[in-house]
């Protein structure tokens, strides 16, 4: 997510600021990278629950999600609205 607004990347809001608490910074992440990530916290899957794009098996919260060079290449899609 820091990434991502740094980067000027459009459709990530994260209104929070990385607080998991407002689910506007949802994205897609690639199966073949899902299996390196954490998997989501209670308080993701919550917030998870409540994002305004399709829910799919790769969506998770940018803010969550820590890049590692094990990431390297990672395709990550963003929703069509985060609200
Ligand atoms: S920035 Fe708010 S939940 Fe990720």
């Amino acid at each position: 997510m820091q990434l991502a607004i740094q980067e000027n990347i459009r459709g990530i809001e994260a209104e929070c600021g990385g607080a998991c608490a407002c689910a506007t910074c949802h994205v897609y992440i690639d199966d073949a990278y899902l299996h390196l990530l954490t998997p989501p916290a209670q308080d993701e899957e919550e917030m998870l629950e409540g994002v305004a794009a399709e829910r799919r098996d790769g969506s998770r919260l940018a803010c969550q999600v820590i890049v590692s060079d094990a990431l390297d290449g990672m395709v990550v899609e963003v929703p069509d609205r985060q609200f």
